[in-house]
């Protein structure tokens, strides 16, 4: 016989995919399970997730996970959860279905309203009270955009019958059976409703934004008790007692505890945190101030950059394009091309993100001669996510933030070339640690916290390990060009 050993299971329900990961105490991988679900555009710039989808798919990946584990020998003690953020779902709280699909963070159908906002001189009110721009990606808009196009929802909102979540709190309710309606105080973060400094729903923005406080859920501590899972569902109850979303889960997987530290992530888009302590820096360069974390109480913040495609770029090459059949085949398609062939693709699918933030913009490739090809077009997509990092890392410097390294994970860094050139462009020390897993690790390791397996976040630290630091070594006089060339190529597509 042989002893069961304590694990947590974190939930990461992503933009393209849910993963189920069960990790040992020291953050080993025990278990893992994912699966892809479809995108919906029903019309240009627009993004829907099926609520149904989310939740199958997180249920039947935690299923997976756990079996394995347990065959394994080891025993899951609690879950952490962990979310593509911002995205907007409304449901009826008596039968527990979405009225809608899930307005995905990346959809600009609000643009419009945004920019009305704008024009009316409330951007000021926003930022100031949530750290957030004006702009579609974040999900105030989005929730009044519901109830205005569903009908009744509006009345029914105001009578408490509908309850407004991130996918954080739609996985919450379903997962205890409707018995929770809450969320973390970083998810809260991104609603665009949140008052970030005094820590409270704040009522003027639900004046501003049109929505009805019946709606809200109660926002907790990242670590503690978000209830227990019914029990039918997983075949025991298990305590959920870690909630982030996922920017701020892999910041915690990342150790960037202290004031300073800072880790980049590549997935469906790119995020960069900077954790500012306990002060909330509001930025000069329209970065965002949001919520790192909310321990026992006490809020950490941090400045954002915000890439709305990274990751997503390369699969539009592989789905869109057909230039690839796997994501991974682009290092060796990006091989063969010309260094300076002065192709630049801009990828603003869904829009730019900081520090633009042109809601209308649209992407484009420039630079194209005869002699450029599907290598220079693989080239300019690894490149683009370099030069956004690049925008990120310039508009941090204007916030008197500099930095020697950059701690990266997520997808696209298992990609060498990708880090390679990310440090070439970037001109920092660029390093990715042992376990590129950080967004899930941080999930469990809040559960870890909430559930009383670790005493305090800094336990966290001794755990990440680096694997590989990728040094820049491109000649300055080439990073210069390359610059130049981004910055000219991002002009012409940016609208205002
Ligand atoms: O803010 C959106 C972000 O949370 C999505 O993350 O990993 O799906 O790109 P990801």
């Amino acid at each position: 016989m042989f002893k069961t050993r304590k694990a947590l299971l974190a939930l990461d329900q992503g933009t393209t995919s849910s993963r189920a990961i069960v990790f040992s105490t020291t953050g080993e991988i025990i278990a893992e399970a994912q699966r892809e679900f479809e995108q919906i555009y029903p019309n240009p710039g627009w993004v829907e997730h099926d609520p149904e989808v989310l939740w199958a798919t997180v249920l039947a990946t935690a299923r997976e996970a756990l079996k394995k584990a347990e065959k394994k020998g080891w025993s899951v003690q609690a879950i952490g959860l962990t979310n593509q953020r911002e995205t907007t779902l409304v449901w009826d709280r008596a039968t527990g279905q979405a009225i809608h699909n899930a307005i995905v963070w990346q959809d600009r159908r609000t643009a419009d309203v945004c920019a009305a906002l704008r024009k009316a001189g409330r951007a000021e009110t926003v930022v100031s009270r949530t750290g957030l721009v004006l702009d579609p990606y974040f999900s105030a808009t989005k929730i009044a955009w519901i109830l205005d196009h569903v009908d009744g929802a509006r009345e029914r909102a105001v009578k408490g019958e509908l309850a407004f979540g991130t996918v954080d709190s739609w996985l919450i309710w379903r997962l205890t059976g409707g018995q929770v309606h809450a969320t973390d105080a970083t998810n809260a973060s991104r609603t665009s409703l949140y008052n970030i400094a005094e820590g409270r729903w704040d009522e003027d923005l639900l004046d501003l934004f049109d929505v009805p406080a019946a709606l809200l859920p109660d926002v907790r501590d990242c670590a503690g008790e978000f209830g227990t899972t019914a029990a039918e569902l997983l075949g025991r109850s298990l305590p959920i007692t870690g909630v982030a979303g996922d920017q701020q889960a892999a910041a915690i997987g990342q150790a960037c505890f202290r004031p300073g530290e800072m880790k980049s992530t590549y997935g469906t888009g790119a995020f960069l945190l900077l954790n500012t302590g306990k002060d909330m820096v509001r930025s000069r360069t329209r970065l965002l101030a949001t919520i790192a974390y909310r321990i026992a109480g006490e809020t950490t913040y941090a400045l954002e950059g915000s890439v709305l495609s990274a990751g997503s770029t390369v699969q539009w090459l592989r789905d869109g394009l057909g230039l690839l059949s796997q994501a991974s085949e682009i290092s060796a398609l990006a091989a063969g091309a010309d260094p300076e062939s002065g192709v630049y693709l801009v990828p603003a699918f869904t829009g730019l993100g900081a520090p633009y933030w042109d809601a209308d913009a649209r992407g484009a490739i420039i630079g194209l001669t005869r002699g450029a090809g599907r290598a220079e077009i693989a080239q300019a997509a690894i490149d683009s996510t370099a030069h956004q990092t690049c925008d990120l890392l310039d508009a941090m410097a204007g916030d008197g933030v500099t930095t020697r390294t950059l701690r990266v994970d997520g997808g696209m860094a298992r990609n060498d070339t990708v880090l390679q050139r990310l440090a070439d462009l970037t001109d920092i020390e660029v390093v990715r640690p042992k376990n590129t897993e950080t967004t899930a690790w941080g999930a469990a390791f809040l559960a870890g916290l909430g559930a009383g397996l670790f005493r305090k976040l800094e336990d966290g630290r001794a755990i990440w390990k680096a694997d590989r630091e990728f040094k820049p070594a491109c000649e300055p006089a080439h990073r210069e060009r390359m610059r130049a060339g981004w910055k000219d190529a991002v002009g012409r597509v940016r609208t205002g």
